[in-house]
């Protein structure tokens, strides 16, 4: 990256430190980034870099290798935390219409049932089951509900912990949801009740590292939705290796509208629940 970073436009990586620091995105995150990404990566190492107080790329590059906290804050820095309350409800609704119901067919009252947001980003997808759940499936109480969201990114893990939203995050709730299940501080900003947030469990996790996967248990049913977007079919077959042993058999998988298990694991049976697709482990 040249001489030094001067605050203003970042300077031009060369196509070999790019590459470098492409790989390791790859091998850290399963991510994507190449020569298209340039311009989006240069401007967020040129602020770590700052911070960090190092003016060559060089230098960097070094520090991302050899130091575990410099390489979180560039993965924090990088990763797409797009999200939303309600995101994709049909597949809420076959949770609590034929998901749920089909697990606790062979369960006892009392019985645990584990549901995993992985990623959950800033927590909106986990706070929506936990919410959808309490107004749309009787059998809420007759079971041990218990969520965790995870994310491999620290920044929006803490986010999702305090609980707080915009109005754009909770556009899509009704009104009477969002009195419900929410405190009002600032007319912008609303912070999901204290019950709701002691209620989900937050953890990092991250896809293509096979320890932290198997750290959180397994589960009935993962929601993996918007991440896969960003893999190769190589780290997708490594997402779905680790999706796959983290589920209980029959458990259910549920991805985002625009990804697919087709062709990348066929242990994953594709069911039509309504209007949702959903996966099934064997
Ligand atoms: C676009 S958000 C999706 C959030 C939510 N599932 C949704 O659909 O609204 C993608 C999230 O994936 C997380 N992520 C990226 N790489 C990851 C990895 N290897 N393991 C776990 N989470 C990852 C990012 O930090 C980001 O929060």
């Amino acid at each position: 990256m040249g001489a030094g970073v001067t605050g203003g436009a970042p300077e031009a990586l060369t196509i070999e430190e790019l590459s470098q620091l492409c790989a390791l995105l790859r091998r850290c995150t399963g991510m994507i980034f190449g020569e298209k990404k340039r311009y989006y990566l240069e401007r967020r190492i040129a602020a770590l870099m700052k911070t960090a107080g190092i003016a060559d790329a060089g230098t960097y590059l070094l520090a991302l290798a050899n130091d575990p906290a410099e390489r979180q804050k560039l993965i924090n820095a990088v990763t797409v935390n797009e999200t939303y309350f309600y995101r994709e409800d049909r597949q809420f609704a076959a949770l609590s219409e034929r998901i749920l119901p089909a697990i606790v067919q062979d369960r006892r009252p009392g019985d645990r049932v584990r549901i995993w947001s992985l990623p959950c980003s800033t927590g909106d997808e986990c706070y929506s089951i936990a919410i959808w759940l309490l107004e749309n499936w009787a059998l809420v109480d007759a079971y041990l509900i218990e969520i965790v969201g995870s994310d491999i990114d620290t920044r929006a893990l803490a986010a999702a912990r305090e609980g707080r939203y915009g109005t754009r995050a909770l556009s899509h709730l009704p009104e009477s949801v969002r009195a419900a299940y929410f405190e009002s501080e600032h007319r912008h900003e609303r912070q999901i009740i204290q019950d709701l947030r002691e209620s989900v469990g937050f953890t990092q996790a991250n896809i293509v590292d096979r320890q932290s996967m198997r750290a959180a248990g397994r589960f009935d049913v993962i929601l993996c939705r918007n991440l896969l977007i960003y893999f190769d079919e190589e780290g997708r077959r490594a997402a779905a290796e680790n999706l796959y042993d983290a589920l209980n058999p029959g458990g259910f998988l549920c991805l985002g509208h625009s990804e697919s298990m087709a062709r990348i694991d066929p242990r994953f049976t594709l069911v039509r629940l309504g209007d949702a697709i959903v996966y099934r482990r064997d």
